[in-house]
């Protein structure tokens, strides 16, 4: 059945020049865009979209780095989309993912990975919410 996940293309990417290069991958794996911007995030906006981190130690890197340049938010859809996207980004640390992932070919680091994608039915929720309006996902 047809399905919405959230992701973003992260300062990392963006600043590499790879967001092109990423968004022609999700296409090419069946997703369809419903809805994307640029922007860029204030350190608050980044505690606020990453709340449920906020007791790891790696909080305060995390939200350091997805403001420190803009980031692609996206609303993508397709048939089981949330499990195909993070199948398509790969492992969270590039270093383990598999070959021809996006985290393999785009990210540098477990805090540097290129990519975001929604976990769960839940968050996918909560973060469609954060970023886009009902108005844009027409
Ligand atoms: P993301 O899928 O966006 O969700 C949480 C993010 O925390 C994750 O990607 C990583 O970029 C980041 N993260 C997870 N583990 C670590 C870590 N050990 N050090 C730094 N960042 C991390």
């Amino acid at each position: 059945m047809s399905q919405r996940t959230f992701s973003i293309i992260k300062p990392d990417a963006v600043k590499k020049g790879y967001a092109a290069a990423i968004l022609a991958d999700i296409e090419k794996a069946g997703f369809k865009i419903v809805s994307i911007k640029k922007i860029s995030l204030s350190k608050a906006q980044a505690e606020g979209f990453y709340h449920v981190h906020a007791a790891r130690p790696f909080f305060g890197e995390l939200t350091e780095f997805m403001a420190s340049g803009p980031i692609f938010p996206m609303v993508l859809e397709k048939d089981n989309a949330i499990a195909d996207l993070r199948t398509l980004m790969g492992a969270t640390d590039p270093a383990k993912a598999d070959e021809g992932t996006l985290r393999k070919k785009y990210a540098s680091s477990i805090g540097e990975n290129a990519v975001h994608g929604s976990d769960a039915e839940e968050t996918a929720a909560f973060e469609i919410g954060y970023f886009f309006a009902g108005l844009e996902l027409a």
